[in-house]
């Protein structure tokens, strides 16, 4: 196997996704990853909180609906702890080797949720990420963005369906306002930072969303070596 030699001075590519609940980021993320595994890249994947068995740990206790006494602080810090082990077991370790790792959520979801919707603050998750991750922020991220009360009654569905994952969260069950603070917290990293974090339009079929999404992902695998076929 030819290793991704990297777009960053030897290193990897890494990605995220974002958006609020039922926007259909997951989809999108999994539909990216059988695309890049298609053309020969290679692709470790990961998931906020969760990507490692102590991810998993910490999510259970951060989705537990019972654990409505938990403090904002608690959860910020939880979200980074999960975070820290998917760092050092997952995705650095990836990138050294020049590989292309993908993410369901990372930091601008603790911005977005605990920074703006939980009114925490930009800074204070930065402080903590500082803390938990040092440098490593993601080269490219795509948020989904979509009508709110669409994206609710998806994710509701979803989790109605999903009957095991008792009420898949605790998060799902906040108000349409905290939702729209977390969109507004979303839009707010749009504007500082354009360049690596671009909003997509989740409106249309898979495939329409698909193409807008591969059309924001190609220019960055310019330098990315394929494996040898
Ligand atoms: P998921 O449903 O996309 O897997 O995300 C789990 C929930 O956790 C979702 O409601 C968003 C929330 N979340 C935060 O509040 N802060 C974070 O940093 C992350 C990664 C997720």
């Amino acid at each position: 196997m030819t290793e991704n030699p990297g777009a960053r001075g030897g290193r990897g590519l890494f990605i995220t996704f974002e958006g609020t609940e039922g926007s259909g980021k997951s989809t999108q993320m999994r539909l990216l990853v059988e695309r890049l595994r298609a053309e020969a890249f290679v692709v470790v994947e990961n998931q906020e909180p969760g990507g490692t068995a102590i991810g998993r740990e910490i999510r259970r206790v951060l989705l537990n609906p019972q654990n409505d006494e938990m403090s904002p602080i608690t959860e910020l810090l939880l979200m980074f702890a999960s975070r820290a082990q998917a760092a050092s077991e997952i995705i650095e370790p990836a990138l050294a080797r020049g590989l292309i790792v993908v993410s369901d959520r990372f930091t601008d979801s603790t911005l977005a949720y605990q920074g703006e919707a939980r009114s925490l603050g930009f800074e204070k998750v930065l402080e903590a990420h500082d803390l938990a991750l040092g440098s490593l922020f993601p080269d490219l991220t795509i948020c989904i963005d979509v009508d709110l009360k669409a994206g609710l009654e998806r994710a509701r569905r979803r989790n109605l369906i999903q009957a095991g994952s008792s009420v898949e969260d605790r998060l799902d069950l906040q108000s349409l306002e905290f939702h729209e603070r977390v969109r507004r917290g979303y839009a707010k990293i749009a504007k500082m930072e354009p360049e690596r974090f671009r909003l997509i339009s989740g409106e249309g079929n898979q495939a329409q969303v698909a193409f807008r999404v591969w059309a924001e992902v190609s220019p960055a695998l310019a330098h990315l070596e394929r494996m040898a076929q």
